[in-house]
């Protein structure tokens, strides 16, 4: 019979710095799903890929001196060796910049334009003429050019845009009625208000702004706008419009586009309304994890806070850093990437439940039965319910990982290793050992326990291959009873099984020492980032301090926040300020997502004359910087400092 499909997509990377932790979690969540979808014996096609084109990679490469195309050669190329490193299984590696997928975009945005649902038509905004950038109002900060700070100028531009508006009606039902469609079902609520239900506009997708980009084929000044150029590898990667590939009819429609929530947006609107203009089905599945947060914003190039993954892979195994990352992740929501909580579960998790259980095990079957154990056996009630327990792990990971719970599969893993170690002192084998009429009973103790291993490594392969094939190798199962059908069946290792001595397999790591270590090699890494920078800043009239204490900064904690309606740039968010509580009005929400902010202390200029933003009143300014990509980043305030405090 021939397997079903399943197809499995990361977005695709934008090329403009090295890659770091934070997109390594998309791509081992694909990467573990690719390959329990494989063992279960599924078709898997897992495309990953880059995202080559843009003004922002055009500038980086002028910024460089280089041509954009040799400026993302290299970057792209350090994708690729890091995932080699850490095991990523992908099936088709994509990049914007190749030829098929030129040729395939500058046919769907000719398929769209002939169906009438690509028109053209003018846009309105704004101008920096020393940038020569076009912005919308919205990008404005304070209403001066986001990359510069000059005054901009109002200008009009002919563009292309795609009637995105005419189908809200069908993206509100296919969010709300279709349930899975888009998960967490948390951010349905988010699209729906944010973006449905105040009036999808048209999307203006073409530039003639900037050159590095795919020329629409009939209108050759403009370049197609990035997000539908991007988007397109999804299915330009299986051949559609193209000759390069042929298995669009395979594998379309996705069973998941995996992300994180920031490109929520455009994968749960722009591409559905792209694939109903284009009268494709749809795909199955968007899922949208959380960020890795660093020192408590997005782990990010732009903000200056990225962990080097080749680093953590060296020094403590490709394993254990896949392990950490995907039993970290909680389900929708964000996770702290510490070094301090990562070599901690090593050393619990991986070295005392995991590494122990294999080699106490191994050791006892060497010592009581010269690493092969004799065939009787002699169950006892104490057997009942731990064979129990491990008989239904199968069932409990399958549905985790199919809902790509994975740090609860992993925790249901680990539950029942640690239950085996308990196992292990409830039936203390080396009392066993000591009374011969007792050898059958050992026996059947330890041949528990080697099952109990078998049925665990074949349920955590998808997430540490490596070490895998080791354990099994020690306990003695042959390949033919380690494929995932047989992790539900308990008594699949011959009874008189024979078991190998190996090396340690996770090394306890001293935490103090590590730590130490780690942050010299991190530090050595970034010297050139601690040298003082010196650059041209033109700083305003020098101020007396009284000028200064006219301003009266306090510490306050976000208690709710929501998006401003009608509006990609504000949020609006309640401070408890220690006076009674206020509300201010931001412009960060192109930053973050308003339950990142909760709990959160911040600046406020408490003593700010209130305005009126977008209709909405605001009583006072949160402090925050301008990014060198646009972004904005909050002044976040040491959680022991209380509400209401003055800063002076
Ligand atoms: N090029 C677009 C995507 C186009 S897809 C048609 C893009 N690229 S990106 O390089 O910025 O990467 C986005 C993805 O990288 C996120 O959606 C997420 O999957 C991953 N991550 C990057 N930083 C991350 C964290 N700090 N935490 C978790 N994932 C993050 O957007």
């Amino acid at each position: 019979m021939p397997k079903t499909p399943f197809y499995i997509t990361t977005p695709i990377y934008y090329p403009s710095g090295n890659p770091h932790i934070g997109h390594c979690y998309t791509t081992l969540a694909c990467d573990c799903l690719a390959r329990y979808k494989r063992m279960q014996g599924f078709d898997v096609m897992f495309l990953t890929g880059t995202d080559e084109h843009g003004q922002k990679i055009e500038k980086k490469a002028n910024e460089a001196g280089v041509d954009p195309k040799k400026y993302v050669d290299d970057i792209v190329e350090n994708f690729k060796r890091l995932w080699e490193r850490i095991g990523i299984t992908y099936d088709r590696f994509i990049r914007t910049t190749d030829d098929y997928h030129i040729e395939s975009v500058q046919k769907i945005f000719k398929e769209l334009y002939d169906k009438g649902y690509i028109y053209k038509g003018e846009y309105v905004g704004k101008y920096c003429t020393p940038c020569e950038a076009f912005w919308t109002d919205s990008q404005l900060v304070d209403g001066k050019c986001p990359d510069c700070g000059r005054e901009v100028v109002d200008a009009r531009e002919e563009a292309y845009f795609f009637k995105l508006s005419h189908f809200a009606d069908r993206l509100e039902k296919l969010l709300t009625e279709n349930k899975g469609f888009l998960e967490p079902e948390t951010r349905v609520n988010e699209m729906v208000n944010n973006f449905i239900k105040p009036g999808l506009e048209d999307l203006c997708v073409s530039r003639t702004s900037f050159k590095w980009g795919i020329p629409v084929s009939f209108d050759e000044k403009h370049v197609v706008y990035v997000w539908i150029d991007a988007l397109s590898n999804y299915i330009t990667a299986l051949g559609y419009m193209n000759d390069k590939y042929d298995d669009f009819e395979k594998y379309w429609p996705a069973d998941v586009h995996m992300m994180a929530k920031e490109i929520v947006r455009f994968h749960s609107i722009i591409w559905p309304a792209m694939m109903m203009a284009l009268d494709l089905p749809l795909p199955k599945k968007i899922y949208g994890h959380g960020w890795i947060t660093f020192n408590g914003a997005k782990m990010g190039k732009s903000t200056g806070n990225v962990i080097d993954p080749f680093i953590l892979a060296d020094r403590y195994g490709v394993d254990a850093l896949r392990y950490h990352l995907l039993r970290e992740m909680p389900f929708g929501s964000d996770c702290a990437f510490s070094n301090e909580i990562m070599i901690n579960r090593i050393n619990s998790d991986l070295a005392n439940d995991l590494g122990n259980l294999v080699s106490r095990t191994v050791a006892m079957v060497i010592k009581y039965f010269d690493g092969t154990l004799i065939s009787d056996r002699e169950s006892d009630k104490v057997d009942e319910e731990f064979i129990g327990m491990v008989t239904t792990l199968k069932a409990r990971v399958e549905e985790n990982y199919d809902n790509f719970h994975f740090n609860i599969a992993l925790t249901e893993i680990f539950k029942v290793i640690s239950r085996a170690n308990k196992y292990i002192d409830e039936t203390a084998p080396w009392v066993l050992a000591k009374d011969e009429s007792k050898k059958v009973r050992l026996a059947t103790v330890l041949y528990n326990l080697l099952e109990t291993i078998r049925i665990t490594t074949i349920l955590l392969n998808p997430v540490m291959p490596n070490t895998t094939p080791e354990i099994l190798r020690q306990i003695g199962a042959d390949s033919e009873i380690t494929g995932w059908d047989s992790a539900g069946k308990f008594g699949v290792l011959p009874q008189n099984v024979t078991v190998l001595k190996g090396e340690v397999l996770f090394p306890r790591i001293d935490l103090d020492k590590e730590i130490d270590e780690l942050n010299a090699v991190l530090a050595s890494q970034n010297t050139a980032g601690t040298e003082p920078v010196k650059k041209e800043i033109e700083l305003a009239p020098e101020i007396a301090i009284d000028d200064f204490t006219k301003v009266e900064l306090r510490v306050a904690k976000v208690v709710a926040c929501e998006r401003v309606k009608k509006s990609d740039k504000l949020l609006c968010l309640q401070l408890d300020d220690g006076m009674g509580g206020r509300q201010v009005v931001s412009g960060i929400a192109k930053s973050y997502e308003p339950e990142d902010l909760i709990g959160k202390k911040v600046m406020l200029v408490a003593n700010l004359k209130p305005v009126k933003l977008r209709g909405v009143d605001s009583f006072g300014m949160i402090c925050a910087t301008d990014m060198p990509d646009g972004g904005i980043k909050v002044i976040f305030v040491d959680d022991d400092v209380e509400v209401g405090t003055r800063i002076r």
